[in-house]
């Protein structure tokens, strides 16, 4: 377990380039293997978690060449999966685990997914459960609610899912097995969680309908492989936003950000604090949007996060919570009870590692509240393995005024691997 110090900063000026989306990095790869032909990604996220997606379809019989941020898939179809020998290793990648059970569900051999010690807290019961409804056999611990995972996919049938969650990874996990499936498959959310399934499989040549909550998909439909050019991440995009905000003297442009409206409440969060935030250069590329981003050293006010913005921002949440401990006023953030099932409970994480610098901060059933401003002390806080607290912390080191030591740093390579080298170039 490694240690990293990140001490106090006068400012951060410079302009830099995110690593790839996540989410679309992890699309495009499974997209590309259960697509005719060959899928070719530039931008691709080298992180731990989607490198877990390139290893599990590599065992499914799916050739893929990868280099850095290239990526070069050769989908045989649907067909072109076969049975694995070896067991299937998610590492810590929920979007791994739950869209590729969605995949394998319509196949007709059996598999074995693991991952590490967080995956396997994490409820899975919230696909196995719709997707054992249209017909896919699937056992684990707590009747298939947690890894290791045991599927038997095969022939099923189309269902009309409400879910009770506003997750993407649910959405596209039922989305997925409904394209083999017999009849129309419908998934309804409670609000809308982001849309980079509806909108790659479009590019990959899919039909689907869309309306305002709901997605539905016919079953038979085959995909089609293509260019996918990736995005920076918004939610890695989100440390230095926050960091250029709350920075004196900062100034930071981030280059060719996904700002597809599914992601961006960050941008809706800072603005309403009253960031100084700038978006020029938009323009759309696969049917998503990117930006650059211009942030600067801000006057910041409190204000409440809450309903239908939350799956909008849901990743961010923990270095809003830095941003909140430097605005002026109270900070709310609810209805966010997803924070509890995430690579950590991040309501607890995020209380108590910000209480142990001083913040004045309490957890809540469904979010937490912040008293701002607070000058953070320095001290000794750990990621609990999880990527995003482990760089929400480094941020909080950077306005603290005395050193923050931060135990198992290696967490952030699951989704942000030269986020250090990134942060040198700007101070
Ligand atoms: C993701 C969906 C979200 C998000 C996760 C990535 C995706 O999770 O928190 O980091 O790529 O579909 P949920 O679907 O659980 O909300």
């Amino acid at each position: 377990m490694t240690k990293k110090v990140v001490e106090r900063v006068q400012q951060l000026k410079g302009t830099i380039k995110v690593p790839g989306d996540k989410s679309i990095s992890h699309r495009a790869v499974m997209f590309g293997a259960i697509a005719n032909g060959t899928t070719t990604v530039e931008g691709f996220l080298p992180g731990e978690d989607c490198l877990s997606t390139i290893s599990c379809f590599q065992k499914l019989g799916v050739k893929i060449e990868q280099e850095e941020e290239s990526v070069t898939v050769h989908g045989k179809g649907w067909e072109g999966l076969r049975e694995s020998s070896e067991i299937l290793d998610v590492g810590n990648s929920g979007t791994t685990t739950r869209l590729m059970l969605g995949i394998l569900a319509t196949r007709p051999f059996h598999s074995i997914v693991i991952g590490d010690a967080s995956i396997a807290k994490r409820p899975m019961a919230r696909v196995t459960a719709p997707l054992k409804q249209m017909g896919a056999q699937i056992d684990g611990r707590n009747e298939g609610d947690f890894t290791p995972l045991a599927i038997r996919g095969g022939q099923t049938k189309a269902i009309n899912y409400m879910s009770p969650v506003a997750s993407a990874q649910v959405k596209s996990a039922i989305l997925l097995a409904g394209l083999q499936s017999e009849g129309v498959t419908t998934v309804t959310e409670p609000h809308k969680s982001r849309d980079h399934t509806e909108r790659m499989l479009k590019a990959f040549g899919v039909e689907l309908e869309e309306n305002e909550l709901s997605v539905s998909v016919r079953g038979g439909q085959a995909l089609q492989g293509q260019h996918v050019v990736v995005p920076g991440d918004i939610s890695s995009a989100a440390f230095f936003l926050v960091a250029g905000a709350i920075i004196p003297n900062s100034e930071i442009k981030l280059m060719n950000v996904g700002v597809n409206t599914t992601r961006t409440g960050i941008i809706d969060v800072l603005l309403q604090m009253g960031a100084e935030l700038e978006i020029t250069n938009e323009k759309i590329i696969n049917e998503e949007r990117m930006a650059d981003l211009t942030i600067r050293t801000s006057k910041l006010n409190g204000i409440e996060i809450g309903g239908e913005i939350i799956p909008r921002l849901i990743d961010e949440i923990p270095v809003i919570a830095i941003l909140a401990t430097q605005a002026n006023g109270t900070t709310i953030i609810k209805d966010a009870q997803e924070l509890k099932v995430k690579e950590t409970n991040r309501i607890d994480t995020v209380v108590n590692q910000l209480k142990l610098l001083g913040a004045n901060i309490e957890a809540t059933e469904d979010g937490m509240i912040i008293h701002g401003p607070t000058l953070l002390s320095g001290g000794k806080v750990a990621s609990f393995g999880d990527h995003r607290i482990g760089m929400s912390m480094a941020i909080a080191g950077l306005v603290a005024n005395q050193p923050v030591e931060i135990d198992e740093i290696e967490a952030v390579d699951v989704s942000y691997p030269n986020f250090f080298q990134h942060l040198e170039e700007l101070i």
